[in-house]
């Protein structure tokens, strides 16, 4: 209450209070401090950290990124510095912040994601995992914990016998049924689930007949994948019982409220990040004056909104 006109933007995702429903998606916002010359980390509702898995990593060949219309194609792969200097040098800089933090975990087999896993929990310097389940699984071919139902429950009820922390699923839109396996996810455990990753694209430059992409692949983020992301959110949010963190193309406090209105509790702003490293704070503001105008006191006020009216004669 108070510094927006009377409205509360706090939400509770199980036990976490964010100050406000936008958070930072993964990979979009490096670890926090590569962003805080241009904006105020505090004033976040919460940061997704960039994947960590447990040795260090250097990720896809250039080029990694390529802009398209609406949105861009990229291709980092999993660059990190792995998990002991994210620890000591990443997120203890996160937690000074106080603001809630989702550490966006990777791993090559399931043994790596349990074990980044227990020492994040273990730190006490992080509010949440968010499992980047879009991963190779080097161990079984190539295989991707995100195309497998059954692989990824495993993982999920891994991580969770060596958690004390909310274990939050990401799930990949490279599915036919992604309620069917966000209700997966929660029965082996999970906490919560956020989505969408992004899609798998290409682009080629004609020129010269190359990909564009040094992994020839990569994901496509962006405005461009917004009403996917909605519309999956959508579905999961009527299938599934726990928090739901929306992201998918959001650059501004409509797509917000959108996503809420299909089911978010809260959500991410990604991409957009790399136009206006501030933008989550006025996608924040917006959220606020459209709260104001329409009388909504509190977010949940807005949440699910759309399945409401469904029902509504
Ligand atoms: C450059 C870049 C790097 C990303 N890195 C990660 C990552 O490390 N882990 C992850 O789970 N998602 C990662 N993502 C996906 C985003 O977190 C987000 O789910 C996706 O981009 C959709 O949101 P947006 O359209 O607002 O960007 C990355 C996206 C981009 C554009």
């Amino acid at each position: 209450m108070g510094a927006h006109g009377g409205v509360d933007l706090r939400v509770e995702l199980g036990g976490i209070t964010l100050r406000n429903p936008v958070l930072v998606c993964s990979g979009t916002f490096g670890n926090g401090r590569e962003m805080a010359a241009w904006m105020d980390v505090k004033e976040l509702g919460g940061v997704m950290t960039k994947a960590v898995t447990l040795a260090p990593c250097a990720g896809n060949p250039p080029p990694r990124v390529w802009e398209t219309p609406s949105g861009m194609l990229n291709a980092i792969g999993l660059e990190n510095k792995g998990l002991e200097r994210f620890l000591a040098e990443d997120l203890p800089w996160l937690n000074a912040m106080q603001v809630p933090v989702w550490v966006n975990v990777a791993g090559f087999t399931r043994e790596e994601y349990v074990e980044v896993s227990r020492e994040v929990s273990r730190s006490g310097l992080a509010s949440a995992l968010e499992l980047n389940i879009s991963c190779p699984n080097v161990k079984k071919g190539g295989l991707h914990f995100s195309a497998e139902k059954g692989e990824a429950a495993r993982l999920v009820s891994e991580v969770k016998e060596v958690s004390e922390i909310p274990v939050y699923v990401k799930l990949s839109p490279n599915t036919g049924d992604i309620a069917g396996f966000a209700g997966a996810m929660v029965r082996a455990g999970a906490d919560g689930i956020s989505l969408i990753n992004t899609i798998p694209a290409m682009a080629v430059d004609v020129e010269t007949a190359r990909p564009r992409l040094g992994n020839v692949t990569g994901g496509l983020s962006g405005p461009a994948v917004h009403p996917v992301a909605v519309r999956m959110v959508w579905e999961v949010a009527q299938a599934v019982d726990v928090p739901i963190i929306g992201m998918g193309g959001i650059w501004s406090w409509m797509d917000a409220a959108e996503m809420l209105m299909v089911g978010a509790d809260a959500v991410a702003v990604g991409t957009l990040n790399f136009r206006d490293p501030a933008a989550a704070l006025g996608v924040v503001e917006g959220l606020a004056s459209f709260m104001l105008r329409k009388g909504y006191r509190r977010v949940g006020d807005m949440v699910d909104l759309v399945h409401r009216g469904r029902d509504m004669p």
